[in-house]
């Protein structure tokens, strides 16, 4: 076998953002584009010879040429076992779980998650530790500033690997395995829940789903899992078939764009339970019937919950929830009794948290929950929460929030996006509203009373690390918040996130209409930021 030692140039944009490095799929054609980033991460390890390693994407446009190029640079470098998912395929819980399972020490995973796919689209590839979980910041800084420098990468000169065989085979120093990419990730799941309980009542038709898997990775996985071992009629999960470019949809499982399960949702005899997962499987949205569930909530839901279920009956640790994420989730812990914790945006800032033991659950506004099962936010995972919650509660999903909110209060919640703004303008909004935060505290708007405004600053408190500049927060007397970020993980142009949340604590007022419920502090965001006559848009582009 000859390896090459193959001299390169460095790219100078291979900073990772909030969840890996994302590019359009032609910036990752570029020779040498996808080796120079792979190689920094084996530089960034250090000696990779003797290492195990996952391998795995969501099936996107180039993810079999990725593989297969990832593949001849870890023979290339002496790792001595590749455990890469039949046909390409690992979601990205999936990838943690494989990970922990067989004590790799690390792995990649293949996708841009919910951006869409095709020639034309997105790309991307993300590094997982030993834990599980995302690399640290500290490791994608190093793996950047490596990818500055680089000037050659290692590459075996062998011809493909069938990656559609399951088995295993010897490669130079390289074992590589192909393996299932579903079993040990549904073998987890059944632990966690009761499959007894789940599986009865969906055998009966006392409980019903639709699983919509956008053309996604979670396709098999949700049909393994709800349709073949929990015994949901075949047809429960639609558009199951993973396609490279997820069926010209765009597999971000929101209203807008889970419209196909909306639509079903919407009719008299809807499921108890719709659900959507992403491109890469760690998102989840969950509905009832003419129902939504804001995922802050959901994450409420399943903290006050999670203790009923086979895998968590010890309780719960304690909780976190990134920044942006509405407050309902503290107000379970506080009533609970146990710690809760408000990290940046991203979800590699919950691995120190979980590994310390810490917390048991934690979850973002952006359709992302997860817990300490694996180290990585998890679609199914929460979808098969709601399922064992809906069998052992035997009440629609809206019961179930209605008496959430009438022991908790309500936090009305949403999130406006304004996404492709010109990078300039988008950080002229940025220094728009960093150019007041001095002046807010003490501001009066109508009935809010600013009493802290501030660029977010997290202090990791189990290694000390600081990260900054994570969002700007206005939060007023009564406890509403209004948060301004820029998005991490796009390729196109800026997005500006503006988060915006409001408590009510009144059960006569807890079937208002969030957009209408929430205009005023809209406005007043509106009118911080500038943003329409900044941006040159006249509204959002998307409303969650
Ligand atoms: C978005 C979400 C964030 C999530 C990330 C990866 O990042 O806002 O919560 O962790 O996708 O799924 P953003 O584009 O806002 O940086
Ligand atoms: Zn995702």
């Amino acid at each position: 076998m000859k390896i090459d030692l193959h001299q390169t140039t460095a790219f100078t944009d291979q900073k990772p953002g909030t969840s890996g490095l994302r590019k359009k799929v032609r910036q990752f054609q570029q020779p040498g584009y996808l080796e120079n980033f792979v190689q920094s991460v084996f530089d960034t390890i250090g000696d990779v010879s003797g290492k195990v390693l996952v391998l795995g994407g969501d099936g996107r446009y180039f993810n079999r040429e990725a593989l297969q190029i990832i593949i001849r640079m870890a023979v290339a470098s002496g790792i001595e076992r590749l455990l890469v998912g039949q046909n390409g395929l690992l979601s990205t819980p999936a990838a943690s779980c494989v990970i922990r399972k067989y004590k790799a020490d690390g792995g990649f995973i293949l996708s841009a998650s919910h951006n869409p796919g095709g020639p034309e689209e997105d790309f991307g590839i993300k590094f997982n530790l030993a834990n599980g979980g995302p690399a640290t910041e500290t490791f994608t800084n190093s793996v950047f500033e490596c990818s500055k420098k680089l000037t050659a990468y290692r590459i075996a000169d062998i011809s493909p690997i069938d990656i559609d065989t399951l088995g295993s085979r010897q490669i130079g120093p390289t074992t590589v395995e192909i393996i299932d990419s579903v079993a040990d990730y549904a073998d987890l799941m059944s632990h966690l829940f009761d499959f007894k309980l789940i599986g009865s009542a969906l055998r009966s038709g006392a409980l019903t789903i639709c699983f919509d898997a956008m053309h996604a990775v979670t396709g098999p996985y949700a049909r393994r899992i709800l349709e073949d071992r929990l015994g949901a009629p075949h047809g429960s999960v639609i558009n199951a078939i993973p396609l490279e470019d997820f069926g010209g949809g765009h597999p971000d499982p929101n209203l807008i764009h889970a419209r196909q399960l909306v639509e079903i949702m919407q009719r008299p005899n809807a499921p108890a339970l719709g659900a959507a997962s992403d491109g890469d499987g760690d998102r989840n949205m969950v509905m009832g019937s003419r129902f939504f569930v804001t995922p802050s909530d959901s994450l409420a839901v399943i903290a006050a919950n999670l203790s009923l279920l086979p895998g968590y009956r010890s309780g719960l640790c304690g909780v976190a929830r990134s920044m942006p994420t509405s407050q309902a989730v503290d107000r379970v812990a506080r009533a609970v009794g146990i710690d809760s914790y408000e990290t940046p945006t991203g979800w590699k800032f919950f691995g120190n948290l979980l590994d310390a033991r810490k917390i048991t659950v934690c979850g973002e506004e952006s359709f992302g929950a997860g817990s300490d099962h694996i180290r990585e936010k998890d679609g199914l995972w929460a979808v098969l929460f709601w399922l064992n919650l809906l069998a052992i509660k035997k009440k629609p999903v809206s019961d179930i929030l209605r008496e959430h909110w009438s022991n908790f209060g309500r936090d009305y919640y949403t999130r406006h996006d304004y996404e492709s703004i010109e990078s300039a303008k988008a950080e002229d909004i940025m220094a728009h509203l960093r150019s007041q935060l001095a002046q807010l505290p003490g501001a009066e708007f109508g009935i809010y009373r600013v009493v802290l405004a501030d660029d977010f600053k997290y202090k990791d408190p189990i290694d000390g690390s600081v990260t900054e500049h994570q969002g700007i927060r206005v939060i007023f007397e009564n406890g509403s918040r209004i948060v301004f970020r820029l998005s991490g993980t796009g390729t196109e142009g800026a997005t500006l996130r503006i988060y915006i949340e409001r408590y009510e604590r009144r059960a006569s007022l807890h079937d208002q209409e969030t957009q209408v419920y929430l205009s005023d502090l809209i406005a007043i965001a509106e009118s911080l930021s500038q943003v329409h006559q900044r941006s040159g848009m006249s509204g959002p582009s998307v409303i969650t």
